[in-house]
């Protein structure tokens, strides 16, 4: 990225239109536009942006800079990826890039590839509905309350009943192996082994385009208009694009490109399940929404979301089934974990936003948000209705249930606050339970989401046991090595101290003698006494160690990914072409291995 194209985008960015698109600014004066700093919490404005000299400043909190800096800052981007961004937003095209490899070169031409046909993916699409077949699918639409105004913001469309009148369309532009890599389309496997013609994916489905964060479509989701096939067979209400170079679910909620505007300047953003509660609730008025779509919250998604509110403020209002329940509370917990304050909104009636909205409209929907309760409070009566009546069998499960909760709140206050709250809530006067009480709060558990319940003391409690096993026992050695050679992926873990002595040294006639400190003795403790429990795996110690291995490498990547970031933009800043090209390679490089990892 040379400076002349740097420079050449600075003149062309309207400073105020694109700050403008993360912070609400009203004209101020004949130059100055002013509005709420993004950068520190305030309740009156006193960040300014000068649309002639191109820069802002904060009289609150000082900060300052140009276009760039203001993008860097915000969306935690390298000097290259802004100005990228920058000219992206303007329109200005993007100088051909140097490629390090042709395999890197190839990658760039296919996203941009599947880019277009997105693109005119979403246009056959939004035409398909104003064609006389669609009638059915404009009426189901009215039926919902969905206004053309709604159709035409969301690009909302028709995928017609029709196997090949898709593919014949988008055929002349696009070679056979985007068209096959899009998604779009499926084929089946002839007799001879090779695949056959391509059929379009979606059909007779009202479509949705999934956006990436600028607005471009990455992927669809289509709901059915009838719940059976032809045949009689029932079939996936929504059916969503396939995982692809362009799309990956996790990585992506729904409506961030058009919400991240108000969810940065109000602060907090409202999480609901369905596209078609994001799109009626966006409609009403409330523009701060973003949706999962069904699918599970993710860890990329909760840092999405702290990027756009860095006070770390969040509303959920999921479905009120069971389903919505557990993924209301799944995504709770991972929230939580990342020092988010979570607020649950449960609707009367049983509704979904959508329905709401439509049955009881939008004030009471407002009312529902204002009232939204904090994720502990939900708790605690959900134990309550869970496990009703005051007998001491029903506390003793209320609190079992709360406990892993409390113990996964990274912040010792509110943990203390959490387990004040249960107990006087629950009635708890038994000192026993107290006292349980108290120490879930003292001990925070440290968790690293996925699959398994919590996978980051899972790993350093499997590296633990393995090497309090007897030296010469190979998931012991295998330990030893890597931390011999890999000594970084330790870093940050709370047991690292403890792993250390025992990886170092023959280990103590008393175990426990090994640890250098007290919580570090308490935590072997409980990992040999876990370690005698027949029940807790079956797994070879070999398999575990190396997932455990292998999920501290994770880590490390990852944070080596987040450092090199800065680095660039640092090296970037300094001129220093060297360096930038030594960062970038690495960068690449990692990027690569965690794309496999
Ligand atoms: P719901 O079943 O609650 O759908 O699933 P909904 O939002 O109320 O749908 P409408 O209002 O009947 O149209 C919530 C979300 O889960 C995903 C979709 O993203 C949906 O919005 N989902 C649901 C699927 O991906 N596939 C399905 O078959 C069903
Ligand atoms: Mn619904």
């Amino acid at each position: 990225m040379s400076d002349n194209f740097a420079q050449l985008v600075k003149q062309q960015a309207d400073i105020v239109r694109i700050i403008g698109d993360y912070v609400k600014l009203r004209k101020s004066g004949a130059q100055n536009y002013s509005g709420l700093c993004p950068f520190h919490k305030e309740k009156t404005g006193s960040f300014s942006v000068n649309a002639t000299h191109g820069y802002f400043y904060c009289f609150g909190c000082h900060e300052k800079g140009d276009v760039f800096t203001f993008i860097m800052k915000l969306e935690s981007i390298s000097f290259p990826e802004a100005v990228r961004a920058v000219a992206t937003k303007c329109g200005i095209p993007l100088p051909k890039r140097e490629f390090n490899s042709p395999e890197e070169a190839r990658e760039a031409g296919q996203r941009r590839q599947l880019l277009d046909i997105h693109e005119a993916a979403t246009q056959y699409f939004e035409a398909a509905l104003k064609a006389p077949e669609a009638a059915r699918a404009r009426e189901y639409l009215t039926g919902r309350g969905v206004t053309p105004d709604t159709i035409a913001k969301f690009r909302i469309g028709y995928a017609p009943d029709d196997f090949n009148h898709m593919r014949n369309a988008l055929k002349p532009h696009f070679s056979e192996d985007i068209l096959r890599t899009s998604g779009l389309f499926k084929s089946k496997e002839q007799a001879d082994g090779n695949q056959g013609q391509l059929y379009a994916l979606f059909r007779k489905r009202i479509t949705f385009p999934i956006c990436n964060e600028q607005g471009k479509t990455i992927a669809f989701t289509a709901r059915a208009l009838d719940s059976q096939d032809e045949k009689g067979r029932d079939i996936a209400k929504y059916l969503n694009s396939p995982e692809g170079p362009l799309y990956s679910k996790g990585q992506v909620l729904f409506n961030l490109d058009k919400a991240k505007a108000d969810i940065r300047s109000l602060g907090f953003a409202l999480l609901v399940e369905g596209q078609m509660d994001c799109i009626s609730v966006y409609m009403a008025g409330i523009k701060n929404v973003v949706a999962t779509s069904g699918t599970a919250f993710t860890e990329m998604q909760v840092r999405l979301l702290s990027r756009f509110t860095p006070n770390k403020q969040v509303i959920l209002n999921f479905d009120p089934d069971t389903a919505g329940k557990n993924a209301a509370e799944k995504a709770s917990t991972l929230l939580t974990e990342e020092d988010f304050e979570v607020r649950i909104v449960t609707l009367e009636g049983g509704l979904d936003p959508d329905r709401f909205i439509r049955e009881q409209g939008i004030q009471a929907y407002t009312a529902a948000i204002r009232g939204a309760k904090r994720y502990m409070d939900y708790l605690i009566d959900r134990a309550r209705e869970e496990f009703p009546g005051r007998t001491s069998d029903a506390k003793v499960k209320a609190l079992n249930f709360l406990l892993p909760h409390i113990r996964r709140i990274p912040n010792r206050i509110q943990r203390d606050e959490f387990a004040a709250d249960a107990a006087q809530k629950l009635g708890i006067d038994s000192a026993i339970l107290r006292q349980e009480l108290k120490q879930a709060a003292a001990q925070r558990v440290e968790s690293v989401r996925s699959h398994t319940q919590d996978p980051a003391s899972e790993t350093e409690r499997v590296l633990l046991r393995a090497l309090v096993l007897p030296e010469g026992d190979p998931a012991r050695t295998l330990v030893v090595e890597q931390f011999i050679q890999h000594p970084e992926w330790y870093d940050g873990l709370p047991s690292s101290p403890l792993l250390e002595s025992l990886a170092n040294g023959p280990a103590p006639p008393n175990l426990l003698d090994a640890a250098p400190d007290q919580q570090s003795r308490a935590l072997l403790a409980r990992t040999l006494h876990e370690a005698e429990d027949p029940s807790s795996t079956t797994q070879p110690m070999t398999e575990q160690v190396e997932n455990a291995l292998h999920t501290l490498e994770h880590r490390q990547l990852e944070r080596r990914q987040r450092e090199l970031r800065t680095l660039i933009a640092e090296a970037d800043r300094r001129n220093d072409h060297e360096m930038l090209t030594r960062l970038t390679s690495e960068k690449l490089q990692i990027d690569r291995k965690l794309r496999l990892h």
